[in-house]
């Protein structure tokens, strides 16, 4: 027999969302691509102040066919797609040589609205994941090359590490690679406070820079 939890059910339904008011908008007038588009409502964002707007959620498919899914920073958007970094032997590391298909959604509340894209994630080439490997903080690449040594001292592992690295700043580069999904579709997704949601797609023709827009509806 479950328990339920009726104050929690309550506290939830009096919790507020998609309060307006909202931009207007017009998707007749959306740009021909979604990199454009995505760029355009990207902009927009910062400017309404939303915070982290590069967080994304990726979502992969594991070995036994369950989906996983995790937050990570995008890196760039261009006719290949939208880019992350991630450590290739990582679950999602594993997951996406294996079964390429991704999912990214991005969500920024102050303006009401939601990116999603799905399609192949490939992997760019290796001089592109050791140009941002190598732009990354010392921090962080101590903490990609140390990780594994959790159980041991890990804070003396990322002291050797670190020192490692001031004398080859690329050390553990081969374990980072840059992702870009390349979207089959991608949906433009603009809350409204009265409910009248919009949602434009953008369905890929073949060619990356050939693209077909849809609305949905509702
Ligand atoms: C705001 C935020 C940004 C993150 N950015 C990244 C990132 O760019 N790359 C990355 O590998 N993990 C990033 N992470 C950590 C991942 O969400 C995840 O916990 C980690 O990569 C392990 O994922 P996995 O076990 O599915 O491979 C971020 C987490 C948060 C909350």
């Amino acid at each position: 027999m479950p328990t339920t939890d009726d104050s929690f059910r309550a506290e939830l339904r009096n919790t507020k969302v998609l309060e307006g008011p909202f931009p207007n908008l017009n998707f007749d007038t959306f740009p021909e691509t979604p990199q454009d588009a995505f760029k355009q409502w990207f902009h927009e964002a910062v400017e309404e102040g939303v915070k982290e707007p590069h967080a994304m959620t990726l979502s992969t498919v594991d070995s036994d066919g369950q989906p996983d899914a995790r937050v990570l920073i995008l890196k760039n958007v261009d006719s290949r797609g939208w880019h992350f970094a991630i450590k290739a032997n990582s679950p999602k590391g594993k997951q996406l040589i294996s079964n390429g298909y991704a999912a990214l959604t991005f969500y920024w509340p102050q303006v009401a609205r939601q990116v999603r894209l799905k399609g192949k994630a490939v992997a760019l080439p290796d001089e592109e994941s050791a140009l941002d490997y190598q732009a990354r903080p010392v921090a962080s690449r101590a903490s990609a090359v140390a990780s594994k040594q959790i159980g041991g001292d890990l804070d003396r592992s990322l002291a050797e590490t670190q020192a490692k690295l001031a004398v080859d700043p690329l050390l553990g580069m081969e374990k980072w690679r840059v992702f870009a999904v390349a979207p089959q579709t991608v949906e433009f997704w603009q809350g409204d406070a009265s409910r009248l949601h919009q949602r434009l797609q953008y369905v890929s023709e073949d060619d990356d820079t050939c693209w077909k827009k849809h609305l949905l509806w509702p």
